[in-house]
């Protein structure tokens, strides 16, 4: 009679846990006719507009050229720290006033933004 007892391998730990659902975001393109779209928390305010067509103007979208500033209306306290780039083109009353430069800017909650309309074309 053989007594061999092979200890069982098989490891059945559930170590997979279910990534939580991506909160999302309201973002308002108030220029935009009041435009109003949903983003995952912290996405980058440009690429949101491009995907949503929200209408942010825009040339570079690497904070070199100046063209997307925009004014956060509503929830400045929810975007992310200002950037260096964003400082070239944005002086103490922009950011007080609520101006930021959407490709450099990443939004943790809701906010409504406003942009100058850009004249046509030339
Ligand atoms: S698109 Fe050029 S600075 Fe943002």
């Amino acid at each position: 009679m053989r007594a061999d007892t092979e200890a069982d391998a098989t490891v059945t730990e559930d170590t997979e846990t279910p990534a939580p659902p991506a909160r999302t975001v309201e973002i308002t393109f108030v220029t935009n006719s009041g435009k109003t779209v949903t983003a995952p928390e912290n996405s980058n305010l440009l690429r949101v507009s491009l995907r949503e067509q929200g209408g942010i103007p825009f040339k570079c979208g690497g904070g070199i050229c100046g063209t997307c500033k925009c004014r956060i209306e509503r929830g400045l306290e929810h975007t992310d720290a200002v950037k260096p780039k964003e400082r070239k083109h944005l002086n103490d009353d922009d950011l007080q006033a609520g101006y930021r430069m959407a490709c450099q800017t990443f939004v943790k909650g809701d906010v409504a933004v406003s942009w100058e309309p850009r004249t046509g074309p030339r």
